[in-house]
């Protein structure tokens, strides 16, 4: 299941085409970031009061699934503190080198922001630790008994971390974020006013009932709702006459074989695992990790969330167990017990 995910119309990681029309879509300031009041709020208050003391904003960590915003929040931040932006990625690191340069060259103010930055290997995350608490990175020069470690002051700058998969970042990178914000799954309401605008951005006609429909479908996550929008606008055009009804969109998501509670097939592969081969549950993590041949930290940080949230899956003690609102919705007999 993992090598085909990135074929999923409902994968909600980022695949090429999305690449193309997210630069396109990405709101620029807070005011225009749709949703997420709380972060929302709060990030404003924290621009404001470090604008204020004329200082960079404190290192931020923003956690959540994929395709909820991280990336499009950290632009905003650097948009609304009206600083550069240096973008890279925590697997692109690899030396505690290559670290130190990135840092040393970063302007006053700049902000650092590190994408998947649990993916940081061990030697380059230490190289992180004096430079976010002190500004400053330490540098050995000479060799063995020579060696000498030479402190280098670097520009007071702020790193902005994202993760998928807040329990892996180690304790003490976590602990050096001032601010740690985690984004929740959007509400139908809020994914249908992103569809909206967007349907705007690309120039297409789309009715409210047809972006309610959408919305529903679209797993609470603004990426996947505005890639189902690229392919009903296509079915739109070639099909009908370019607007999107609730009809197009009902019509063209059936056919994406996204169903309207937003499951797609590998959603369905895990439920109907958990109902055929272990009668709903309970199962342990790594029983259902073996089965499904994913590696429990994906099932858990990526899989999982959007089925629990919406009462398809529980974690008990004692292991997962499918809900009788899955076993509804599937319309099948919940085993007794
Ligand atoms: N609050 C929002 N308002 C409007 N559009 C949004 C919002 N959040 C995200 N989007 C849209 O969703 C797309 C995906 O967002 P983004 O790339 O920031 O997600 P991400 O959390 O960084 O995902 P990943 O974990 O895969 O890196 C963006 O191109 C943007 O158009
Ligand atoms: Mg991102």
């Amino acid at each position: 299941m993992a090598a085909d995910s990135t074929k999923r119309i409902i994968t909600t990681e980022l695949i090429d085409d999305d690449k193309r029309i997210e630069n396109t879509l990405r709101p620029k300031l807070l005011a225009d970031y749709i949703g997420q009041s709380k972060v929302k709020g709060n990030m404003k208050v924290y621009i404001e009061a470090a604008r204020g003391r004329g200082e960079p904003l404190d290192h931020t960590l923003l956690y959540g699934p994929p395709g909820l915003g991280k990336t499009t929040l950290a632009e905003i931040i650097a948009n609304e503190m009206d600083v550069n932006i240096k973008i890279t990625a925590g697997p692109a690191i690899e030396k505690p080198g290559d670290m130190a340069a990135i840092l040393n060259n970063l302007q006053d103010g700049d902000v650092l922001f590190i994408d998947e930055i649990h993916r940081l290997n061990r030697q380059v995350e230490e190289v992180l630790y004096p430079a976010m608490e002190d500004y400053a990175i330490d540098i050995v020069i000479g060799k063995a008994a020579s060696a000498r470690s030479v402190r280098l002051e670097l520009p007071k700058f702020t790193l902005v971390g994202a993760t998928t998969r807040f329990g892996m970042l180690s304790a003490p990178l976590r602990d050096r974020f001032g601010i740690v914000q985690k984004l929740e799954f959007y509400s139908q309401e809020d994914l249908t006013r992103i569809l909206c605008r967007s349907a705007d951005v690309f120039r297409v006609k789309i009715e409210e009932e047809g972006a309610a429909e959408l919305a529903r479908r679209s797993r609470g996550t603004p990426r996947l709702a505005n890639r189902l929008l690229k392919r009903v606008r296509d079915f739109a055009q070639v099909r009908y006459d370019g607007v999107i009804t609730k009809d197009v969109a009902v019509t063209a998501l059936d056919l994406l074989e996204v169903d309207t509670q937003g499951l797609d097939n590998q959603d369905r592969e895990l439920l109907f695992l958990l109902m055929e081969k272990f009668d709903g549950g309970p199962v342990g993590l790594k029983t259902m990790a073996a089965a499904l041949g994913e590696d429990e930290g994906t099932i858990e940080e990526v899989y999982e969330p959007y089925l629990i949230q919406n009462g398809f899956l529980q974690r008990t003690p004692k292991g997962r167990m499918v809900t009788p609102l899955a076993y509804r919705h599937f319309g099948m007999m919940q085993p007794q017990k």
